[in-house]
């Protein structure tokens, strides 16, 4: 049978992408940051899954205000990476995973949450900048991806308690799909930052450990906060958060906390990454 044998989330800044593209990840102001994907990149070598389901949101790339799926997933053979102004960014296409994907999709949907079923999606930095933070630069991604999207964009966005249980929804998918292959789960984005008006720059670095803290150790607590303390104390982008806590549903209970790493500024934002593996594996 397939298994989730862990599970990683880190931010996913277009900035982070440009840097790696241009080779400018050795630059003062990049170094740091990077520093700390270096054990990442290690790790997920020796894990070397056999799929990534990526649990991103979309920047109004693939989908724009005339239609706004709570949460989209990827059946598609492949996905190419988008254009989102500044041409493609150079990394390799995407392939997908239909058959567990169809499976996730029927079980997903039958467990009573209504997925939006996408055959075409152009993936943009939501999901091509956490495969190059973790995998570098190959010429093929190692193994094939599965998206999963969630508006965080346009009011009104999932609970994090939604999410968390979407997520236990999606282990229990994994977990019978009757193929042994080990799955590893992203949950993308994050941590504060704010894009625009008044607080634009906004950095919480004490509500962002805080929610690294909660994440791996007390998935309720972290299911609990209300939109409006995302709001309030990580910025109006800060709600991208919930995504991470689709990740930590497909998870078990209790978790291995392997690696975490937590940086400011990488563009406007707070870089979070942490790594938790399923004790049962
Ligand atoms: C930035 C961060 C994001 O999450 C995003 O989607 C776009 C831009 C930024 O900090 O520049
Ligand atoms: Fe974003």
């Amino acid at each position: 049978m397939a298994e989730i044998v862990a599970g990683a989330a880190m931010s996913h800044v277009p900035a982070i992408g440009v840097a790696i593209d241009q080779g400018n990840t050795g630059d003062a102001y990049w170094r740091p940051l990077f520093a700390g994907f270096e054990r990442s990149r290690q790790w997920i070598r020796e894990v070397d899954p056999d799929v990534v389901i990526v649990v991103y949101n979309d920047h109004a790339t693939a989908f724009s205000l005339e239609l706004i799926p709570t949460f989209a997933l990827g059946c598609a053979a492949e996905y190419q990476p988008a254009d989102e102004g500044w041409g493609r960014r150079p990394v390799p296409m995407v392939k997908g995973q239909p058959e567990l994907a169809w499976h996730m999709a029927q079980s997903v949907i039958l467990d009573e949450f209504d997925l939006t079923i996408v055959n075409k999606l152009e993936v943009d930095h939501g999901l091509t900048v956490p495969l190059s933070l973790m995998f570098g630069q190959p010429d093929a991604w190692p193994c094939p991806v599965i998206p999963l999207c969630v508006n965080v964009v346009q009011y009104p966005p999932p609970t994090g308690n939604r999410c968390l249980n979407l997520g236990r929804a999606i282990g229990r998918a994994v977990r019978s799909f009757d193929r042994d292959l080990r799955v590893v789960i992203f949950g993308t984005g994050g941590m504060s930052h704010q894009l625009q008006s008044k607080r634009a720059g906004l950095i919480n670095s004490e509500f962002d450990n805080r929610f690294l803290d909660l994440i791996a150790h007390d998935p309720r607590a972290a299911a609990a906060i209300p939109h409006v303390e995302y709001l309030r104390e990580a910025g109006s982008e800060g709600i991208e958060l919930v995504m991470w806590l689709v990740m930590r549903g497909a998870l078990d209970e209790n978790v291995r906390e392997v690696h975490r790493h937590y940086h400011v500024p990488a563009s406007n934002t707070a870089v979070g990454h942490i790594i938790l593996e399923n004790e049962t594996t």
